[in-house]
C-alpha cells in the first residue's frame, strides 16, 4: 500500500467508515500500520498517558518532535497527523513555523483544537498548503479555563458555534475534522453539513469516522478510562501477571 494522502483520507466520506488511533512510538505506529490503519494520530494526550502531565497544557514542540520522529520511523503508509501543542499557534507565523517543524520530524499533516479563538492562525496553516485536521467540541487544551471535560452542544449558542466553526474548516480546506464530546444529534448535522471528514470521539456514532487514545482501547493506563470508551483488553493486568510471575521465578531461583 503506497502512503495515505489527506485528499485520500477526504475522499472516504460517504463510501466507508475510518477508524483511528493514536500512537506516540515506533512499535505502536508499526503495529497499526500492520493492521492497515489509513490514519494515525501523534495526539498531545501523550502528555497525559506517556509522560505523567495532569493535562495536556504541558506538552511541548519538543515532546511533540520526539514523539513524531519515533512514529515516523515506523514508516506507515498511514497518514501521521500530528497536534500543535498548547501555545504553538499563538500568531499566524508561530502557527506555520511550528508546523513546518512537526512535519520535518516526519509527520504529513497538523491538528490544531479551535477555530475562532485563532481564525488567523488555522487560515495561515492552510494558507501555506499543509493539510490540516480540525479538533471541535470538547478542547482538552482549555481545560484550565474550562474546568472540566463535559459535552459541548447541547446549548443552541454552542451547536451554532459548532456548525459555523466546522464550516469555516471545511471552506478552508481542512481534509478532516475531530468531533470530541459532542452531542451526538450535533456531530451527525456537522458530518451531514460538510464535505471534509468528522473523526468522533465521544461524539456518537453518526461520524464518518472514529478515534480513541490507544492505551485507553488497550487499558494501558489503567488509572483513568473516560466513560465513553470500552477497553477491548486489559495490558495493565497482563504486564501486572507477567512481573508478579517472573518476580517470583526470580525470588525462587528459577530465572
Ligand atoms: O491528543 C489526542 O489524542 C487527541 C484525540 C483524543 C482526538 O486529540
Amino acid at each position: 500500500m503506497g502512503k495515505v494522502s489527506a485528499a485520500e483520507i477526504r475522499a472516504f466520506k460517504g463510501r466507508e467508515r475510518l477508524p483511528v488511533l493514536t500512537a506516540y512510538d515506533y512499535p505502536m505506529a508499526r503495529l497499526l500500520n500492520e493492521l492497515g490503519l489509513p490514519m494515525i494520530l501523534v495526539g498531545d494526550s501523550l502528555g497525559m498517558v506517556v509522560l505523567g502531565y495532569p493535562d495536556t497544557t504541558h506538552v511541548g514542540m519538543a515532546d511533540m518532535e520526539h514523539h513524531v520522529r519515533a512514529v515516523a520511523r515506523a514508516e506507515p503508509a498511514a497518514l501521521i497527523v500530528a497536534d500543535l501543542p498548547y501555545g504553538s499557534c499563538e500568531t499566524e507565523m508561530l502557527a506555520v513555523q511550528n508546523s513546518r517543524r512537526l512535519l520535518a520530524a516526519g509527520a504529513d499533516a497538523v491538528k490544531a483544537e479551535g477555530v475562532l479563538d485563532h481564525e488567523a492562525s488555522v487560515q495561515a496553516i492552510l494558507a501555506a498548503g499543509i493539510p490540516f485536521m480540525g479538533h471541535l467540541g470538547m478542547l482538552p487544551q482549555s481545560i484550565r479555563k474550562e474546568g472540566a471535560y463535559r459535552i459541548k452542544g447541547k446549548k443552541s449558542s454552542e451547536r451554532e458555534r459548532l456548525l459555523q466553526e466546522a464550516e469555516l474548516l471545511d471552506r478552508w480546506g481542512a481534509f478532516a475534522v475531530v468531533l470530541e464530546l459532542v452531542d451526538p444529534a450535533v456531530a451527525g448535522a456537522v458530518t451531514e453539513r460538510i464535505d471534509a471528514v468528522t473523526i468522533g470521539i465521544g461524539s456518537g456514532t453518526d461520524c464518518d469516522g472514529q478515534i480513541l487514545v490507544s492505551h485507553d482501547l488497550v487499558g494501558g493506563f489503567p488509572w483513568f478510562t473516560p466513560r465513553f470508551v470500552r477497553p477491548r483488553l486489559d495490558v495493565a493486568a497482563q504486564i501486572r501477571r507477567a512481573v508478579e510471575a517472573w518476580r517470583r521465578d526470580v525470588r525462587a531461583g528459577k530465572s
